[in-house]
């Protein structure tokens, strides 16, 4: 296939945005007669009935400028000539789209641009990729009649400043299409159009270089522009692509698709797709750009073993690799029983893969041993969501945010960790729907270009529930329950306990000022915009439930949407929005200890009987460890055995010293990842893992939606992660014998009745589905509990607000809480490996300048940190983002030791960590903490342990 080939499977650009109007107005364009809704450009009404009319301005991203004066029709009745891209249709219009003056016009205006336009096509990175070489061949532009003499922008200066793509301002037609798509679709507003006339060229910032402005590098502006004046460094080294595969993000949990466009087995570029239902067509830096760590130097490539985590790691076969393993979990069970050994399933990896290892767990290793990453972020969500609602997910589109009028964001910064979704809210946002921010420290969701938060609740970390019971007092004690919805939709007798207690005093805004630090007037404020606003909808991250009471406050934000008839529609909702790609998919899979695929309980004898009867074993009816008890069962000596695959537990899991403890206990450790990650310091077999780019599979974001992952290129290990499991199941002597990932699914939705009708072909179809997905509901479902709650009705739940035991001392004074920024991603194995280090090279410690001038601390020094459980040294940056009192860092960088820090404390009812929450002094220091010297003592060591022999 070639270039020219690849282009006819690239969308149609329809010019405009569709328009979603019931009313439909049929028009004639060049005499056929075309329908289409009120509102739609002629351009679009053309290209819809066949007829694409040349542009340069105009694309379906983006609103119509009416700028480049191409597009120019004939309408009968109309004097002149009408930019199409700008002129809405009407009924009974006739429209004229190809006649001898409009092809003069059109060539004139071509050949104005072409005059000011080096003619390098043929070396040109864009070439047979450029609307302008395209127009030009359209309009049939010969030759051009003025010249190079006069004044152009020829020699104009590149900018080369962003890591990942260029600007070169000669190529540039100031169609602005790319400011339009700085603002409409990203919403960051970092472009211009500097200069009038024809000095005008595009700029960034205050004209600055791209690096030095706002811009975020999301890579909006990169595609829209028709012409190679920004385009991708990766294009212009490589050449244009030869085929293209649909894909879906490893990144984040919104999920975007993409168009992989390849040159053989090589990426070329990621293109969002505009098809994507989470995406459309837009991106961040990360997902667009930040795919080179698959191909990165680090891989490991090649399976190792060896006996001691002193010893050196020797290079080794699949098969051997495969039967050691196995050879060392049956010795293991042999001499410590069945329960000695566990696995933990990823986040990052498919709902196929994920299901896979749980069931050689539970069918192959006999007991419940597995758990998730999830366990460390969303575990409380599922638990607070399945009480109450009855389902443990979220309960909306992502699309749906267009329809609410308040939003409500808690313990969640989608600026930096849902980049993709936070452009859409923020366009909301712009539209005019209002903002309550509750979060203790001030994110980018607080203010930004054109959008400012109604009311930020700025309270102190761990004070969540107290803030919910506040806000559901003012609700209950002014009268604005939705009455009919809880009579019709809820528990009676549930909802009466829950109003009572909220009512009582204690929990007025007034008492828990103290408290949340957060004044009562703006709680007041807040509960009444959330409960009178119109349509309302609460978005909220781990800062929720990454707490001693983060179940609590799940429940305690469904509470408020029931009882405020916030919930089954458009526009309302109950959001959480999960870190990884796949960590919905991960827990809907089975990945906890206590429940089988689609969240059944595993002593539930009836599930118990299915599984059993397709797996052909006998389930253990008692729960397993979780993470925690494994870790815990380990360091007791009853646990000595773990398969992880895909997740890195020592830099991710809180207290590290502890985790590294528990592992350095156990016998046999089995890493399955990319890298050598900071886990597979303490295993002692390393299995290469397979990057989304090398396998077939479903990712399922934060909406449910259940997406596709395609090969694009061959498992550089040589086997995808599911056919590695497979193999030690076989191995172990349980028999797997999967073609093929959709055989796997084809499984999962015989045994699971949310996935009854999802099938890798229906999605090939549909593009995309949420669950449920069954006989209820054969396309999928958007919006959950519309008619009635999934468990019947909803059910309110009393969220008494307790103190964390975490308390600041004289000796620890200050609140240490953790958060993520954009261009990083979790432990930063991934994204580390890449450009955009260039972002965010190292983490840092943000302290309020208050609390910095006590300490003598300048912005930049190095700081120690000590908790109770740990001490690390980070640089500071003084920045009034946190209040003072609280500090505040990332965790991507191992070396930064973010979870030496903190604590074993967790969620009361699912072990979820307080990340959010944990005491620390903070001092000047001048050289790195004991931890950290003997952690780059260790990772040396380990460094030349994995120059490997083979
Ligand atoms: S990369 Fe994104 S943020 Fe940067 S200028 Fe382009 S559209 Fe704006
Ligand atoms: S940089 Fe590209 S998109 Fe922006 S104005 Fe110039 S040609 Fe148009
Ligand atoms: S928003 Fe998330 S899913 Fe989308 S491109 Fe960025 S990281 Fe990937
Ligand atoms: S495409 Fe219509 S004016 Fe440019």
């Amino acid at each position: 296939m070639n270039t020219r080939d690849l282009k006819r499977t690239v969308d149609i650009d329809y010019g405009t945005p569709a328009r979603e109007v019931a009313a439909m107005v049929t028009l004639e364009i060049d005499g056929n007669s075309v329908t289409v809704p009120a509102g739609t450009s002629v351009m679009r009404a053309s290209v819809e009935a066949g007829i694409p009319i040349p542009k340069l301005c105009a694309t379906d991203m983006l609103e119509a400028f009416g700028s480049c004066r191409v597009c120019l029709v004939e309408i009968e009745g109309r004097k002149g000539y009408p930019a199409s891209c700008t002129t809405p249709v009407e009924a009974g219009m006739k429209v004229r789209t190809q006649t001898p003056k409009l092809a003069d016009i059109r060539r004139g205006m071509v050949e104005l641009y072409i005059s000011d336009h080096p003619l390098d096509c043929l070396t040109c990175a864009a070439n047979g990729n450029c609307e302008l070489q395209d127009v030009a061949g359209q309009v049939g532009l010969r030759d051009v009649r003025y010249g190079y003499q006069g004044e152009n922008h020829l020699a104009a200066k590149k900018d080369e400043s962003n890591p990942y793509f260029t600007y070169d301002p000669s190529k540039c037609i100031v169609c602005n299409r790319c400011v339009r798509a700085c603002e409409e679709t990203q919403g960051t507003f970092a472009l211009t159009i500097d200069g009038r006339g024809f000095a005008s060229r595009v700029a960034a910032g205050q004209n600055e270089a791209f690096m030095a402005s706002e811009c975020v590098s999301c890579g909006a502006c990169v595609q829209a522009c028709p012409t190679a004046t920004l385009t991708e460094k990766t294009v212009i080294m490589m050449g244009q692509a030869t085929r293209s595969e649909t894909t879906t993000c490893a990144y984040c949990g919104v999920g975007c698709g993409f168009k992989a466009e390849m040159q053989g087995d090589k990426v070329v570029r990621m293109v969002p797709w505009k098809d994507g239902k989470a995406n459309h067509g837009h991106s961040c830096v990360k997902g667009r750009f930040a795919w080179g760590y698959a191909t990165h130097k680090d891989r490991i490539l090649k399976p190792m073993i060896r006996q001691k985590i002193t010893d050196p790691w020797r290079e080794v076969s699949w098969e051997e690799a495969i039967s050691h393993t196995a050879g060392e979990f049956r010795r293991i069970q042999q001499q410590h029983g069945r329960d000695s050994i566990g696995g933990i399933t990823s986040s990052r990896c498919t709902n196929e893969e994920t299901y896979l290892v749980q069931k050689l767990v539970r069918a192959a290793f006999g007991n419940n041993n597995v758990d998730t990453c999830a366990r460390v972020c969303h575990s409380p969500t599922g638990y607070g969501l399945k009480q109450t609602l009855g389902e443990s997910a979220g309960t909306q589109t992502f699309d749906s945010v267009m329809k609410a009028d308040v939003i409500m964001v808690i313990g969640a910064n989608p600026v930096a960790a849902h980049p993709v979704f936070a452009s859409q809210m923020k366009r909301r946002l712009r539209q005019g729907a209002k903002l309550i921010v509750i979060d203790p420290r001030t994110t980018e969701m607080v203010r930004g270009a054109h959008y400012e938060a109604d009311y930020h609740l700025k309270l102190k970390p761990g004070t969540n529930v107290a803030i919910v019971s506040a806000l559901a007092h003012v609700i209950v004690t002014e009268g604005l329950v939705d009455e009919a919805f809880v009579a019709t939709r809820c528990d009676a007798q549930s909802f009466s306990d829950w109003n009572a207690f909220v009512a009582l005093p204690e929990n007025s805004p007034e008492a828990m000022a103290a408290v949340t630090g957060v004044s009562a007037e703006a709680i007041r404020g807040a509960a009444r915009l959330y409960a009178s606003g119109g349509n309302a909808a609460i978005y909220y991250g781990l800062g929720v439930t990454e707490h001693a009471q983060g179940s609590t406050m799940v429940m305690g934000i469904a509470n408020l949407a029931m009882a405020t008839g916030n919930i089954g529609r458009e526009g309302v909702g109950v959001n959480p929005l999960r870190g990884q790609n796949n960590v919905q998919g991960s827990c809907d899979m089975g990945s906890f200890p206590h429940e089988l695929p689609g969240y059944r309980h595993i002593s539930d004898k009836v599930t118990r009987d299915l599984f059993e009867s397709a797996w052909g074993v006998t389930l253990n009816p008692e729960p397993g460890l979780r993470i925690p008890n494994m870790f815990e069962a380990a360091l007791d000596g009853s646990f000595r055995a773990l398969y992880v695959q895909g997740e890195d537990i020592v830099q991710s899991d809180p207290n590290t010293q502890h985790v590294a403890e528990a592992l350095s206990a156990m016998e046999c450790i089995v890493v399955q990842d990319l890298f050598l990650n900071e886990t597979a310091k303490y295993a002692h077999v390393f299995l290469p893992g397979s990057s989304f780019l090398e396998k077939d599979g479903t990712f399922t974001n934060a909406e449910r939606r259940t997406s596709r992952v395609r090969k694009v290129m061959p498992a550089k290990g040589g086997y995808a992660d599911w056919e590695v499991t497979q193999l030690l199941a076989n191995a172990l002597g349980y028999p797997m014998n999967y073609a093929h990932p959709s055989e796997i699914m084809d499984e999962i939705a015989r045994l699971t009745p949310t996935f009854h009708g999802v099938s890798f072909d229906k999605i090939d179809r549909l593009g995309s589905i949420q669950w449920p997905c069954n006989e209820h509901a054969p396309d999928g479902t958007p919006i959950m509990h519309v008619d009635e709650f999934v468990r019947g009705k909803g059910r309110f739940i009393i969220t008494k607000y307790i103190a964390t035991d975490e308390k600041v001392t004289q000796r620890y004074p200050l609140i240490l809480t953790t958060g993520r920024i954009l261009s990083q991603y979790n432990v930063g194995a991934q994204t580390r490996r890449t450009e955009n280090v260039r972002w965010h090279s190292e983490d840092r410690l943000e302290i309020h300048p208050h609390d910095a001038d006590e300490r003598s601390i300048r912005d930049g020094d190095w700081v120690g940190i000590e908790s109770r459980s740990g001490q690390t040294v980070l640089r500071a940056t003084l920045t009034e983002n946190v209040q003072p009192g609280v500090v505040y860092t990332t965790f991507h960088f191992p070396e930064s030791g973010a979870n030496v820090i903190t604590t074993d404390n967790s969620d009361w009812a699912t072990n979820c960590p307080e990340y959010k929450v944990t005491a620390v002094q903070v001092m000047p220091v001048t050289q790195p903490s004991e931890w950290q010297k003997q952690h780059q003592r260790f990772t040396q060591e380990q460094l030349e342990l994995a120059r490997v022999d083979s």
